[in-house]
């Protein structure tokens, strides 16, 4: 049988225990899971580097071995050719999430019909958690040991206390 390879898409700037969540659940249902760093055009340019955010997404779930951590700067439909991949897997907080994700899943169907859109709901805990909130609690001194793993929690702390 051939390997079932699914993407995990996102801007993870920086990388969440919601993110996490769903990458370690997704990697118990396919056999490939690929963590992709990509552009999203309706966001500015990030607090962190593609470099330094898939480096975090690396010393978080980098341990689990069906799960390969990659950047790329282009359609994602193209990009899940590529890779042969068969789903892109999302998390889904909120009613509010829904209509944009919708429409990037038709999106994506259209330009790569063979690629399906499996939406995880997230775990109860991480409903409210977001990056850009993570972001702005370590930015102004918060404690933010809730949100991202020890791991990264230093580095990302840091950073934005520094910014
Ligand atoms: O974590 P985010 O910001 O919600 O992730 C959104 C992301 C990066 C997955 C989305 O913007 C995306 O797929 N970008 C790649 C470019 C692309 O394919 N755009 C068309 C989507 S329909």
């Amino acid at each position: 049988m051939t390997e079932r390879t699914a993407i995990c898409p996102g801007s993870f700037d920086p990388i969440t225990y919601g993110h996490i969540d769903i990458i370690q659940r997704a990697a118990v249902m396919f056999d490939k899971i690929i963590v992709v760093v990509m552009k999203n055009a309706n966001k500015s340019a990030g607090s962190f580097s593609v470099e330094e955010r898939k480096s975090f997404i690396e010393k978080t779930v980098g341990n689990i071995p069906n799960v390969e951590v990659d950047v790329y700067d282009g359609l994602l439909a193209e990009y899940a050719r590529q890779k042969n991949a068969c789903a892109i897997i999302k998390g889904l907080r909120a009613v509010s999430d829904f209509e944009y994700e919708f429409q990037m899943a038709l999106t994506n169907k259209k330009l790569n019909p063979e690629l399906e859109t499996v939406f995880l709901t997230t775990s109860a805990e991480n409903m409210y958690l977001s990056s850009s909130m993570v972001k702005q609690i370590a930015s102004m001194g918060g404690d933010i040991s809730h949100f991202v793993p020890e791991s990264i929690l230093e580095e990302i702390s840091n950073r934005l206390r520094k910014d």
